[in-house]
């Protein structure tokens, strides 16, 4: 890895050992205004010191972003296709990384549809922008996103499939699903690739979101990029330092549950 990438990387991945609480707010871009993104400049304001990195959009970024947040910048640059059109996974480049970097981003993101009639192409973009990532010593998060088959978050081989896609096509960090069966295996299949996890739709209590965050780090997984769980949460202040005290100090679920929820 270069050392350009090396120095962007250590602005996400923080501590020893280096892994990451970032935010995800990115779901604008397909989703509109969802419950707990619909003001993210107050969100961002409020919550910003909380997290290790945030991945979002550049207009939100630009728009709404602090820049003494302090928080590495992951920008998503792959989108073009809403909830209200056919297809959801028929994303296009939307951002240059000239573009990017001009913007300050410590890193790229990308998703691929494995499994979905959008994979070639997907993974063509994934691959040919990893060697422009390469270029301008950037790195690129690959997202493994599942389309309309939310079931495939659930199976392991699926996931590790979409993993060592992403890790073959030279991406430097990938975002996956947890699954409570066989997660090491999906760590693996990684080949050393920091990976990190979603969090999905908003689960049922919190101490669902902690148990995931603290089974994934065990597995070995370096890090979340959650969104929905976190905004949508009704303290979102409370869930990040839950989440770090997880991931940066390896508190279990529960006792980070009795700290921050009083
Ligand atoms: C994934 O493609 C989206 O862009 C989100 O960044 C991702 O799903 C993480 O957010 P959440 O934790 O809400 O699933």
């Amino acid at each position: 890895m270069s050392f350009g990438k090396k120095i962007r990387m250590s602005r996400i991945f923080r501590g020893e050992p280096a892994r990451t609480v970032m935010l995800a707010l990115d779901h604008g871009m397909a989703l509109g205004p969802m419950k707990g993104i619909e003001r993210p400049r107050e969100l961002l304001n409020s919550v910003g010191k909380y997290v290790d990195s945030i991945m979002l959009n550049k207009g939100i970024l630009t728009n709404c972003g602090d820049p003494s947040l302090g928080a590495g910048v992951v920008l998503r640059i792959s989108g073009a296709s809403t909830i209200a059109g056919p297809d959801l996974t028929a994303e296009r480049i939307t951002t240059t990384l000239e573009s990017a970097i001009r913007l300050g981003a410590d890193a790229v993101a990308v998703s691929i549809f494995v499994g979905t009639p959008n994979e070639h192409a997907s993974i063509e973009a994934l691959s040919l922008l990893a060697d422009e990532c390469d270029r301008f010593g950037i790195p690129l998060l690959a997202v493994t996103a599942l389309g309309k088959d939310r079931e495939k978050g659930f199976d392991p081989r699926y996931l590790a499939l979409a993993v060592r896609v992403a890790a073959e096509m030279g991406a430097d960090m990938i975002k996956t699903y947890f699954c409570e069966d066989g997660f090491e295996k999906v760590i693996e299949s990684a080949a050393g690739i920091p990976v990190v996890i979603a969090g999905g739709p908003k689960m049922d209590n919190d101490i669902s979101v902690l148990e995931t965050a603290q089974k994934a780090v065990k597995s070995g997984c370096r890090g979340v990029d959650m969104g929905r769980n976190v905004w949508q949460n009704e303290d979102p202040i409370a869930m990040l330092k839950a989440l770090r005290a997880i991931i940066h100090e390896n508190a279990s679920a529960k006792d980070a549950l009795l700290q921050y929820w009083k």
